[in-house]
């Protein structure tokens, strides 16, 4: 079943400081109302609707209802990719009102495959050219952060051509008999705190200049890209449909759980060192606060959010309900010693804070009650990893992506 595009914010929820404080996670499986849901057609049919609405009230924004359609171009095939191991492809994807910006998606298939390749599909920090060693690959026309490597007045060069390779190590990928599909963030939304570009001005009703404040902001907006990318990628006959995961590194995995959250189309999702405002407790003591996040990156979420950088405790959720509304379909959140910016072990209280709507469902959650010790992969159904080291994404995590996609979903089969 599909739910994307569910139905607008619930009118009446209360003003901040009209929330009772709770100290701890709140139960997902309790309505705002205090009523507990007692069946799984409570929960899908009242709760997740429930809760889906309170995130974009409360947090991300109310994101748009999915385009009717999509138009994709397809350009640049390459079927000698990696020495003739896979297939690529550069799809732009054509959505919503007229001179909206489209998403150009870097498509990487095995050639070596039993039926359809599962996909790892995520948003790129800094354009496809710098993720593989490709002269032809389009670049990025976009605004982009000066600290891209090769990046000139906000804007790509062809020096950046592949000096990201490690971080999304797609021959690895490949050789472990997945596909890889991939966009830069500012096709969808640039990251600066104004709302001038990318997609977002385009869905301004008649006068407006900014979002409202339960508008969808960033998060949201990367979140809603990914969908689009789903949505190309379940008309390709090479990518096995039931087999989309998702995956983001950081202020992306934070779209990459919101995305997993709305759309039941994503098998699998691994939100890496995601942090505050994704995998992290927004109760938490440690690292970033959601007075700290808004502030620096006023854009992520909505102005609502807002009303509770000093009173975090009157949210009527956290995290561990964004995860609940990924059940029963795996999560792995995956972390570095180092990274307590990201609060890793807040981020496990968060997936112990899921793991009763897992149950509930039917399915296994969380196997373990203690932080597994580092290097770890705790690969049930809400996974956990914490590695050595810092802040970063590469090749290493990508071993512990495979290991879990191929744990819950099935190694994929190579002729
Ligand atoms: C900052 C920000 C984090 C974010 C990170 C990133 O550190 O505070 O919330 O996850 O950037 O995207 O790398």
């Amino acid at each position: 079943t599909q739910v994307v595009g569910e139905p607008a914010a619930m009118a009446g929820f209360p003003e901040a400081s009209q929330l009772p404080s709770q100290a701890g996670l709140p139960d997902p499986l309790v309505m705002l109302d205090g009523h507990r849901v007692t069946s799984k057609e409570e929960w899908l049919a009242k709760r997740r609707p429930e809760l889906k609405a309170l995130f974009q009230h409360y947090m991300y924004g109310q994101m748009p209802s999915p385009p009717e359609k999509i138009a994709t171009t397809v350009a640049r095939v390459d079927p000698n990719y990696f020495g003739g191991k896979a297939t690529k492809k550069e799809v732009a994807i054509a959505f919503g009102p007229s001179a909206t910006p489209e998403i150009y998606l870097l498509l990487v298939v095995p050639n070596r495959k039993e039926g359809p390749a599962p996909v790892f599909l995520g948003i790129n920090f800094c354009g496809n050219h710098t993720v593989v060693n490709d002269p032809k690959v389009a670049l990025p026309a976009s605004w982009m952060p000066k600290n891209c490597p090769g990046c000139t007045d906000n804007r790509a060069t062809d020096a950046g051509r592949g000096s990201q390779i490690q971080v999304w190590s797609i021959e690895d990928v490949i050789d472990r008999g997945y596909a890889v599909a991939t966009f830069y963030s500012g096709d969808v939304a640039p990251d600066h705190p104004d709302f001038t570009d990318g997609i977002i001005p385009h869905y301004y009703k008649p006068g407006q200049s900014k979002p409202g404040p339960h508008d969808w902001a960033t998060v949201a907006a990367w979140a809603w890209g990914l969908h689009r990318a789903v949505d190309y990628l379940i008309t390709n006959p090479e990518i096995d449909k039931a087999k989309i995961a998702v995956v983001g590194h950081s202020r992306l995995g934070k779209a990459a759980i919101v995305a997993a959250a709305f759309d039941e189309r994503i098998a699998l999702v691994i939100p890496h060192q995601a942090g505050c405002g994704g995998t992290a407790p927004s109760r938490g003591k440690v690292g970033e606060s959601v007075k700290r996040i808004n502030t620096s990156f006023p854009h992520w979420f909505d102005d609502e959010f807002k009303a509770f950088n000093d009173q975090p405790d009157r949210l009527p959720f956290d995290q561990n309900g964004l995860v609940a509304l990924v059940a029963p379909r795996p999560v792995l959140f995956t972390n570095a010693v180092d990274d307590t910016w990201a609060n890793p072990e807040g981020q496990f209280e968060v997936l112990k804070g899921a793991d009763s709507v897992y149950r509930f469902l039917g399915v296994e959650g969380l196997e373990a009650d203690r932080m597994p010790e580092t290097g770890k992969l705790i690969d049930g159904r809400l996974g956990y990893h914490i590695r050595p080291g810092k802040h970063s994404m590469g090749k290493d995590d990508w071993k512990v992506f495979l290991d879990y996609a191929d744990r819950q979903l099935g190694k994929p089969g190579v002729s």
